[in-house]
């Protein structure tokens, strides 16, 4: 289990055990976390999991590939460290995880 911290628009904060092997995204709607909406089921293609990265984590999340990257395109606020969760896989080596969630996702 990796321990990441979703904290939302408002500033409410979710730290929440999250299963190995697991998305980003899935913790977040596994555990009825407001914000996330993930209509197209985690399948990258709908840009409604987006979320914001801490600037300190981000390189440890990966790198989006183009799919995603022209997805984030398009998400209302895009910032330099944003990422569609459901693109992000759980390990260890993200415990302590923390990411934003926008104010607004579509
Ligand atoms: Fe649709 Fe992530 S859940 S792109």
């Amino acid at each position: 289990m990796t321990t990441i911290t979703y904290i939302e628009h408002s500033g409410t904060k979710h730290q929440i055990q999250v299963e190995n092997g697991r998305s980003v995204m899935q913790g977040a709607t596994d555990n009825s976390i407001d914000g996330i909406l993930a209509d197209c089921g985690g399948c990258c293609n709908c840009a409604t999991c987006h979320v914001i990265v801490d600037e300190a984590w981000y390189s440890k999340t990966g790198s989006p590939d183009d799919m995603e990257k022209d997805l984030l395109e398009a998400v209302p606020v895009p910032t330099s460290t944003s990422r569609l969760s459901c693109q992000i896989t759980v390990s260890d080596e993200l415990d302590g995880l923390v990411v934003q969630l926008p104010e607004e996702q579509f």
